[in-house]
C-alpha cells in the first residue's frame, strides 16, 4: 500500500498549493491513502470546519492535528461529527473526537493515530508511550498503523519511534515545519522520519512572513504574525510503502516541491 503523508499545512497558501498538486501526486505516486496534518491550515493556527471540508474535498483521507488542534475554538462544535479528523490522543480531560481512527483502504484496515510530544512543548498531555499502550490494549494492534508524532524534539521523536518498532508501520514527525532527511526503517519494520515538513510559504519563518516575525521577535514590536499568500509555495510530504499483510514499512522517502523548480522527487511541477 502506498501512502502520502503531508506535513503541517500553513494558511491559505498551503491549502491552495496542496489542492493544486494533490491529483498529480496521487497519480504519480499511485497513492492509495492520503494523510495531512491540518493544525495550521486556518490562517496559521487551528482548523475551522470549512477548511477541514476543503481538505476532504481535495482528496485528503485522514486529517491529523497537533498543539494547535483547538486554536480555533469552533473545532469543539464539529469535532464529534468529523470522522476523518484525528486530534491528539493524549489530551488530558477531553473526550470529544478521537485520537486514533480506523479506515478501510482496498479491503485492509489502516489505523492513523495523532500523538503530542512533551519535550519543549507548552501543553500538558498524558505520556505518549503509556497512551499508545492503552490504545493497543483497548483496540488491539493493527498491522497497518501510521502515527503522526507531533513534537519539537528530534530525540523524543526518535525514541518514541524506536520503542514502537515492530508495533506500528511508521512514525512520522510533525510540528517543526522543516522537512528532515533522516528516513529510516528499523529492524522490526517500523519506518521513521523526524519531520515531514510543511505545505506553505517557501521563503518564510516556518510558514510565516519573515518581516513581521523579525519586527515582533527581534525588535519587540506589537505585530501579529502573518502569512504571505503571494509567496512561492512549498509542499512537503513523505512517501510510504507498506506491506499490506505484515504492516512492515518497505520504503520511506521525504519529498518536497517548490513551485516552478525541479523537486527532489521524481517529477517536477
Ligand atoms: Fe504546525
Ligand atoms: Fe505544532
Amino acid at each position: 500500500m502506498k501512502i502520502l503523508f503531508f506535513g503541517d499545512i500553513v494558511g491559505d497558501i498551503g491549502m491552495q498549493a496542496l489542492s493544486a498538486i494533490l491529483p498529480k501526486l496521487r497519480k504519480d505516486f499511485e497513492a492509495d491513502f492520503i494523510i495531512a496534518n491540518g493544525e495550521n491550515a486556518s490562517r496559521g493556527r487551528g482548523l475551522i470546519e470549512s477548511d477541514y471540508e476543503k481538505l476532504i474535498d481535495m482528496g485528503v483521507d485522514a486529517v491529523t492535528l497537533g498543539n494547535h488542534w483547538d486554536s480555533k475554538k469552533q473545532i469543539h462544535d464539529y469535532l464529534d461529527d468529523a470522522d476523518q479528523l484525528i486530534r491528539p490522543i493524549n489530551l488530558l480531560n477531553y473526550d470529544h473526537g478521537v485520537g486514533s481512527a480506523l479506515f478501510e483502504v482496498n479491503g485492509f484496515d489502516v489505523r492513523v493515530t495523532n500523538v503530542l510530544g512533551q519535550a519543549f512543548m507548552k501543553e500538558s498531555v498524558a505520556a505518549p508511550y503509556q497512551k499508545m499502550m492503552e490504545l493497543f490494549q483497548e483496540e488491539g494492534e493493527t498491522a497497518i498503523h501510521i502515527v503522526d508524532f507531533h513534537a519539537e524534539s528530534t530525540s523524543e521523536k526518535a525514541l518514541f519511534a524506536h520503542v514502537l518498532d515492530g508495533r506500528v508501520s511508521a512514525v512520522i514527525g510533525t510540528h517543526t515545519h522543516v522537512q528532515t532527511n533522516d528516513p529510516q526503517i528499523f529492524e522490526k519494520g517500523t519506518g521513521f522520519l523526524s519531520d515531514a515538513g510543511m505545505c506553505g510559504a517557501y521563503c518564510s519563518v516556518i510558514g510565516f512572513d519573515p518581516e513581521a516575525a523579525i519586527e515582533k521577535m527581534i525588535f519587540g514590536k506589537e505585530r501579529r504574525l502573518s502569512i504571505n499568500d503571494e509567496a512561492t509555495p512549498l509542499v512537503c510530504f513523505v512517501y510510504l510503502e507498506i506491506d499490506e499483510n505484515t504492516g512492515r514499512c518497505l520504503d520511506i522517502r521525504p519529498v518536497s516541491y517548490i513551485a516552478g523548480r525541479p523537486s527532489n522527487g521524481e517529477a517536477s511541477i
